[in-house]
């Protein structure tokens, strides 16, 4: 397994491969790997003959107020894990490398698809996705890259990115991968406490009835979810939004049609941590 921390570094080694006529399958990270990463090397190795990884946090990504700083960072875990799936080489740059110091001139603004969900909570943070990820693709050119449902939002903001910006390679979304009790894994999850990880699968939980509830013929469920937030802040969770939004645009959708496809997706915080999950369904 390669560590590469330069953008030459990395480019000749993508460039290496090409010239054996290998394919890259990239899944970009901020570390602190679980599970759900290692699902998407896999993804990657099945279509592609070499994963490349990168593990950065991207600064630009985080609001003022946001974990930033305490975001978890175990690379030399991180590093065993990727020699463990196999995976052929990881790039770690750090803020030099990916922002230098000078002036910025440009960013990537990002339309309707911005509006809801966490585009909506968290101002700028798609912004420093679309910037950091459109970096990333210039400087790996990948053939394939891989992204997790998990962050539906992230996936079809990037999707219309590589749409628009003419990106070169094939964008693959894995499905989320869950501890056994239900809870969505996610780097975050190690902030919570016993009590609040014991507590936290709640949330798929009502998810999950909400769903059903729709699928045995709710087609207006406005009032539903509000009972089910209402049942998750009697327990301690502070609600962001819960809601069925359409796949496309990711807009709210009020009066769902029956067979048609739609995205259930909530953030609630628990404690200091905040939590996102969601289920594409069938009414
Ligand atoms: P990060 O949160 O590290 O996630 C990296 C990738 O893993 C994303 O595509 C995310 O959707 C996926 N992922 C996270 N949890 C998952 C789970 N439980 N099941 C399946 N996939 C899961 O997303 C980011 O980093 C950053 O925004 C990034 C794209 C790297 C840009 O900085």
């Amino acid at each position: 397994m390669k560590i590469v921390k330069t953008i030459d570094e990395v480019r000749d080694a993508v460039k290496e491969l090409q010239r054996e006529g290998k394919t890259v399958g990239f899944v970009p990270t901020m570390g602190a790997l679980h599970g759900g990463h290692l699902s998407l090397f896999r993804r990657a190795r099945k279509h592609a003959d070499v994963v490349l990884v990168s593990i950065y946090v991207n600064p630009e990504q985080f609001g003022p107020n946001e974990d930033f700083s305490s975001y978890p960072r175990t690379l030399e875990r991180d590093l065993a894990f990727c020699e463990q799936e196999e995976v052929g080489i990881v790039f770690t740059p750090d803020d030099e490398i990916m922002y230098g110091s000078g002036k910025k001139y440009l960013s990537i603004e990002i339309d309707e698809l911005n509006t809801y969900l966490d585009g909506g909570s968290r101002p700028g943070y798609f912004q420093g996705i679309a910037l950091v990820v459109n970096k990333l693709f210039n400087i790996v050119q990948p053939d394939v890259a891989v992204f997790g449902q998990k962050d539906y939002q992230q996936f079809q903001i990037i999707h219309q990115m590589v749409k628009e910006f003419n990106h070169d390679l094939e964008l693959i979304m894995a499905p989320i991968e869950r501890a056994e009790d239900g809870l969505a894994l996610s780097s975050r999850n190690a902030y919570l406490s016993e009590v609040e990880r014991a507590l936290a699968p709640e949330m798929f939980q009502r998810m999950k009835e909400a769903v059903n509830d729709i699928q045995n013929g709710l087609l207006e469920p406005e009032e539903m979810l509000k009972q089910h937030q209402k049942a998750l802040a009697e327990k301690g969770f502070k609600n962001d939004y819960l809601g069925v939004f359409s796949l496309e645009k990711m807009a709210p959708v009020q009066t769902l049609e029956k067979g048609k496809r739609y995205l259930l997706a909530g953030a609630v915080y628990l404690g200091k941590t905040r939590l996102i999950d969601n289920i594409i369904f069938e009414s």
